[in-house]
């Protein structure tokens, strides 16, 4: 495609030249990575939390372990990084840095106090450095020193409190992250309108434990012999991210602007993030995967996507998938279907056979000649493990069926005991 549609969005007063930023963690340690990302094309970021220098934060080692279930492609991280081990000094020259050289681009300061006090000087201080807005990071789950992160993101009073001690010392936007750790997002979220929060981010990392040793018996990463539940991220969580994000923008109380957060790596990610509600788009893991590039293809994606649906601006986008996230009492239960198979495009591998006699209805029999499968439409639970099966990209899809289609009742094999009960 040619001409770039435009991208551009408005997120608590600033105006982005796209979506993308870098969410703060080792993606956003210092003024060179993020400067780097800003030149690749990235519209803002979302800086490595800073923190004051009175308790030094020490990395533990290994900090990082990959998700690679059966030798898969990159499904997740496991961490466990601390907040900034930086200088507070050193990050808020390099804050101040990336706005006297990128004036356009959203800097956001994450920020995390260990009293309340604390959070006063953070936010005042970031203030002073230009940090166009702040996040409030009530959501690392595996912070060393106690009381402190996700620990706080679970109990509402702190939530409010902590940000409505920000709130009381700047006057710039405040994003409070969520932790997904927590039954219902909403809560929280709410506690931190209360305390003065004009956005919410969503989701910090998902607390998990992504591995074991098989020979030491250790979760990883292993650290010297201990591992830990702790942040688990990368694709593996997108589908949690976009659930808090859609449950986040449903919530009739809390209206606020939201920023998208979790296993993001695509422009397809982006967009499903936007259509739940996310009006900006923050990315870790797919970095950690593939490097700050992966900005290219998300901007070029969207980009033809926009221009291909007529869509001429962003805006247009954010939330339209809304009204089709329903409660699962909703659905038409009247309204029932079946696989439908295109034999023409068939290699007769047998997958869809094994796989439906073995976890589906066992709706299908077997040519062994032809290497076709048959199916009995009676039997198919349009459960479709059969199409996840099939090499064959929509070979097998699904097809309603007429309001007088009965599905045959699975066969019980221990009919003949109710008989022998009997008498
Ligand atoms: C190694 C690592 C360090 C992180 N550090 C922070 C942090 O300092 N502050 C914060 O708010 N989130 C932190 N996060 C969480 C990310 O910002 C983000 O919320 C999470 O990784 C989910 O997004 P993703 O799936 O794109 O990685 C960190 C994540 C990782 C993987
Ligand atoms: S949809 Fe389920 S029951 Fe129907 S053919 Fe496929 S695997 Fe078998
Ligand atoms: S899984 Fe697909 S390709 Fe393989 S036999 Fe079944 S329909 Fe044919």
């Amino acid at each position: 495609m040619s001409k770039q549609a435009d991208l551009s969005v408005e997120f608590l007063g600033f105006k982005m030249k796209n979506p993308f930023m870098l969410s703060s963690s080792p993606v956003s340690n210092s003024a060179e990575m993020v400067g780097r990302a800003f030149d690749a094309g990235w519209g803002g970021v979302a800086y490595k939390t800073v923190v004051s220098d009175r308790i030094p934060i020490i990395h533990p080692s290994p900090r990082m372990a990959a998700y690679r279930p059966a030798g898969k492609r990159q499904l997740g991280v496991q961490n466990v990084e601390q907040t900034s081990d930086r200088g507070l000094k050193a990050n808020l020259l390099d804050i101040m840095y990336l706005k006297k050289r990128w004036p356009d681009h959203l800097v956001m300061a994450s920020i995390m106090g260990f009293s309340n006090q604390e959070w006063a000087d953070l936010a005042k201080a970031c203030v002073d450095a230009g940090a166009d807005m702040l996040e409030v990071n009530v959501s690392c789950p595996h912070m060393t020193v106690e009381g402190s992160g996700a620990k706080v993101g679970q109990c509402q009073e702190l939530v409010q409190k902590f940000t409505e001690t920000v709130r009381n010392s700047c006057k710039i936007p405040i994003v409070a992250k969520m932790t997904p750790n927590i039954t219902d997002i909403t809560v929280p979220a709410m506690y931190a309108k209360k305390g003065g929060a004009d956005g919410i981010a969503a989701i910090n990392s998902v607390a998990g434990l992504s591995g074991i040793g098989a020979d030491d018996w250790v979760p990883s990463p292993n650290v010297f012999g201990k591992g830990a539940a702790c942040g688990f991220t990368g694709p593996a969580i997108k589908p949690i991210g976009l659930r808090c994000i859609s449950e986040l923008a449903k919530c009739h109380d809390l209206q606020l602007p939201l920023s998208g957060i979790g296993g993001i790596e695509t422009w397809v990610d982006a967009l499903e993030y936007l259509l739940v509600g996310a009006t900006t788009i923050q990315v870790t893991t797919g970095i950690i995967h593939y490097g700050q590039g992966i900005v290219e293809n998300m901007i070029e994606g969207l980009s033809d996507y926009m221009t291909i649906k007529g869509v001429k601006s962003l805006k247009e986008l954010i939330g339209k998938a809304l009204p089709n996230v329903h409660a699962t009492h909703d659905f038409d239960l009247a309204r029932q279907g079946i696989a439908r198979y295109d034999l023409d495009r068939c290699v007769g591998c047998g997958q869809c056979y094994v796989v439906c006699r073995d976890a589906g209805g066992w709706a299908l029999d077997w040519d062994a000649k032809k290497r076709r499968p048959a199916l009995d439409e009676k039997k198919c639970l349009s459960c479709m493990v059969c199409s996840f099966a099939c090499p064959v990209d929509g070979l097998i899809t699904f097809k309603e069926m007429p309001k007088s289609y009965r599905r045959a009742e699975t066969v019980t094999l221990g009919k003949e005991l109710e008989t022998q009960r009997r008498s």
